[in-house]
C-alpha cells in the first residue's frame, strides 16, 4: 500500500481540470459533442429469444462540426415488461449480437436492453487515421501530439449512441451503462468519464491505460503499450515511457472523472499482463476523489484483491474471478448484481 501514499491525487480539482490533464498528456482531446444523432432502422422488429425480444439492427449517423458519419448498431429489448428497462451498451470486438464475449438471452432475461457496435465499424484499430470517424476528425490522417487517438474516437460513438438511447421510451434513461473489454475496457472508462449521463462504466481487464495505475505495474508498461497500440493514445502519452513515476496523474484519476455516476472494474486472476493487483488499488485510491465530493467511493476489502469477492456497496464496483482474458457470463452477471444493489439504494 506504500504506493499509494506516493500517487498523485486530484484534491480540489473539479472533473474538467481531471480530464484536461488526461486528455492532454494520455488520451488526446476529443471532437466536440455531436449537434444531433439521426437513426435508421436497416432490419427491423425481428422477434429473438423465443419470442423474448425485440432485435433490429440500426444504423447511427452523427451530424457534428466535422460533417456525418454513420455507423451500425444492433438494439434488443425485453419485450412485455410493463416498465422501462435498465441498458447496456457495449462497445464490443465484433459485429452482431450474441457473442463470446456478449450472453444476449441472458442480459435479456435479467430484464436489461442491450445496444452494441463494432469498434472497427467506427475507426480501424490500427495507425491509420485516414479512415471512418478518423478519416473525418483528421483531414488528410494527420493529428497534432494531444489530439485524441483511437480510444477517444470509440468512447466518443458510444456517447453518441448514449445520446439516441435516451430518447427511448421503452428504455429507463437514468439506468444506461456502458461495457467493454481490455481495450475496449479503457474505451468504458473514458467514455464514462466523458458523459455524464452513464449510470455505471464497466471495465472488463482493461489494465494499462485503463484502470490498472502505471506505477509499478507488473503486467504491461507504458513502454509496451505505445510501442504495440500508440494510436490508442494521444502522442505526449510517450513522454512516460519508463518514467511512469513522474507522471502527474495515474489510472485512478480515469476513474474519479466517471463522478458523478459509477465506475467498475473487472478483474481476471489469471489475466497478470493487466495487473489486477493496480485495478484494485487504482479504486482504492480513486474512491479519495469520490469521498471528497461526498459519495461513497470503493469500500476495499484489504490490500489485495479476492476471488470471487464481489465489492458492490459503493460507487466504485469491484470483482475478480478465475480465469484469464475474456468477458465472460460470470463477469456480465457480476455487474447486474451491482445494478440491482445500486439501483435499490
Ligand atoms: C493487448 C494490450 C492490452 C489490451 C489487450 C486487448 O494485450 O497489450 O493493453 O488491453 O491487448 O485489448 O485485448
Amino acid at each position: 500500500m506504500e504506493l499509494l501514499n506516493r500517487l498523485p491525487y486530484p484534491t480540489g480539482l473539479s472533473k474538467e481540470e481531471i480530464l484536461d490533464l488526461l486528455f492532454r498528456e494520455e488520451y488526446g482531446y476529443l471532437p466536440k459533442k455531436p449537434d444531433s444523432v439521426t437513426v435508421k432502422v436497416e432490419n427491423p422488429g425481428i422477434h429473438h429469444f423465443a419470442g423474448k425480444g425485440y432485435l433490429a439492427r440500426l444504423s447511427l449517423t452523427i451530424h457534428a462540426e466535422f460533417g456525418e458519419f454513420t455507423f451500425p448498431f444492433y438494439y434488443v429489448y425485453p419485450l412485455n415488461t410493463g416498465k422501462k428497462v435498465p441498458a447496456f451498451i457495449h462497445i464490443n470486438f465484433r459485429d452482431g449480437i450474441s457473442d463470446r464475449y456478449q450472453p444476449a438471452e441472458e442480459i435479456l432475461d435479467r430484464g436489461y436492453a442491450l445496444f452494441t457496435f463494432c469498434y472497427e465499424n467506427v475507426t480501424s484499430d490500427n495507425s491509420d487515421f485516414t479512415n471512418g470517424l478518423a478519416g473525418l476528425v483528421y483531414p488528410g490522417g494527420k493529428r497534432s501530439p494531444d489530439s485524441c487517438g483511437k480510444l477517444g474516437l470509440w468512447a466518443y460513438a458510444a456517447s453518441a449512441l448514449l445520446d439516441y438511447a435516451v430518447t427511448l421510451p421503452e428504455i429507463d434513461a437514468d439506468k444506461i451503462s456502458v461495457v467493454g473489454h481490455s481495450r475496449l475496457g479503457k474505451t468504458a472508462l473514458l467514455a464514462g468519464a466523458i458523459d455524464e449521463r452513464f449510470y455505471c462504466a464497466f471495465s472488463n481487464d482493461s489494465g494499462c491505460g485503463g484502470a490498472a495505475l502505471a506505477r509499478e505495474n507488473t503486467g504491461e508498461t507504458v513502454r509496451a503499450i505505445t510501442k504495440n497500440f500508440p494510436f490508442w493514445f494521444c502522442e505526449n502519452y510517450q513522454k512516460y515511457i519508463d518514467n511512469e513515476e513522474n507522471m502527474p496523474f495515474d489510472q485512478h484519476w480515469l476513474i474519479s472523472a466517471n463522478l458523478p455516476h459509477r465506475a467498475y472494474v473487472a478483474s481476471a486472476e489469471g489475466d497478470t499482463w493487466a495487473c489486477p493487483q493496480n485495478e484494485y488499488l487504482s479504486c482504492v485510491a480513486a474512491s479519495k476523489y469520490y469521498e471528497e465530493n461526498g459519495k461513497t467511493g470503493f469500500i476495499p476489502d484489504g490490500d489485495t484483491p479476492k476471488l470471487r469477492n464481489p465489492l458492490h456497496e459503493g460507487m466504485i464496483g469491484h470483482h475478480m474471478r478465475p480465469g484469464l482474458h475474456f468477458l465472460s457470463r460470470e463477469d456480465w452477471n457480476y455487474y447486474i448484481d451491482y445494478l440491482e444493489k445500486q439501483f435499490s439504494k
